[in-house]
């Protein structure tokens, strides 16, 4: 019999504080047309002093483990992608298991950047159909906004801070659940988006945090040209893999990095904007935590139905690109 991956449920966290358009114009030489206009981002959320990423997984953790109706006790392994841990070590996922009290759980972090949900989903597929695990959290979490140079206004006015997750269950002989998962990477195009300092190559030192090379650097103009170009391939590749055309796609839940781009993706797929999910507007780029927010967003809505095939794609530093089929 099939051994399908389910989404058994979704939960997702925002952290209270909005930081407007209007609120950036105060910081730096910028304007609400100009960051609409080029992104579609209206307003993004900035975590508390005293919040970290791992409260903020911990947070829409519990709302996957309560839709799923599963408990932290039967988790088999805890997955969290993000690009701003808590600490260099140990891992987010271990934190989040003692939030939770998933003392059973295995638990590590991964570093996809924007891509790191869907590598998540990919990897907690393999193991429930290899039949290592049975109930696995994968959670997408950040608190970029602690790795912005609030001065270049290139870069400060796209990210905020977020969590979402999802509880993967092992099912028998349905219909529904993972249908297929597309990983990529193109490391010589490393340094078009990529934070140089505060690790290894460059340690931390008082020069370092001077030059700020601990804050996101990004060739945005680089980035949205492949960005557009490899989302496509990689729903081409998704569609051909499962044997399908566009008119199969019921619903598109894309990285929101860029409306621009959101909206290429959905005219590759003939897709009308009702059946894309858009939260950039809301939410800004939060990098790992963007799929998920987006998708728990049009689950709560009732906006995806059972039965539906939901793809869902992202892009980002890595530079990393994915895409994964799900039958709803
Ligand atoms: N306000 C006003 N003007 C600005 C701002 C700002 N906030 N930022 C840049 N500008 C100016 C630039 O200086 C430039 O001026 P110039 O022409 O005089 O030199 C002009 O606006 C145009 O800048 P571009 O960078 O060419 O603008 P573009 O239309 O490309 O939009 C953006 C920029 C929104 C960043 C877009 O390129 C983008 O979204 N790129 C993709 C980002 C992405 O997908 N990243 C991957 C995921 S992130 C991750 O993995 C962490």
């Amino acid at each position: 019999m099939t051994v399908r991956t389910v989404i058994a449920g979704t939960g997702s966290y925002l952290p209270e504080k909005i930081l407007t358009n209007a609120d950036l114009e105060k910081m730096v030489d910028t304007t609400d047309e100009w960051i609409v206009s080029r992104s579609g981002i209206r307003e993004r959320r900035v975590a508390a002093p005293e919040q970290a990423t791992s409260d903020l997984a911990t947070e829409a953790a519990r709302k996957a483990l309560d839709m799923a109706g599963s408990s932290a006790a039967d988790l088999d392994l805890i997955i969290v992608a993000t690009l701003s841990p808590d600490h260099f070590f140990p891992s987010t996922a271990g934190l989040v298991q003692r939030n939770l009290g998933a003392f059973k759980a295995a638990a590590f972090d991964l570093e996809a950047a924007c891509t790191g949900f869907i590598y998540a989903l990919s990897i907690g597929d393999a193991f429930i159909r290899m039949g290592s695990y049975e109930n696995i959290l994968i959670i997408g979490a950040e608190v970029l906004t602690r790795f912005i140079n609030w001065e270049d206004r290139s870069t400060c006015v796209l990210f905020g801070d977020g969590a979402g997750a999802a509880i993967l269950r092992r099912e028998e002989g349905g219909e529904r659940g993972v249908l297929s998962t597309h990983l990529h990477c193109d490391g010589r195009l490393a340094e078009l988006l990529y934070a140089p300092g505060g690790v290894s190559r460059i340690p931390p030192s008082h020069e370092m945090i001077d030059q700020k090379l601990n804050t996101v650097r990004m060739q945005g103009n680089e980035i949205f040209k492949i960005a557009v170009t490899k989302l496509r391939e990689v729903v081409e590749e998704t569609l051909e893999k499962n044997g399908l055309t566009e008119e199969d796609i019921d619903f598109l839940v894309p990285h929101q990095a860029n409306l621009r781009i959101i909206q290429a993706t959905a005219k590759r797929l003939n897709l009308p904007m009702e059946k894309v999910v858009v939260t950039v507007d809301r939410h800004g780029n939060t990098s790992a935590a963007s799929v998920p927010l987006a998708l728990d967003d049009a689950v709560r809505a009732g906006r995806i139905k059972s039965g539906d095939r939901v793809l869902l794609e992202a892009f980002g530093g890595g530079l990393t690109w994915g895409a994964a089929l799900v039958r709803w």
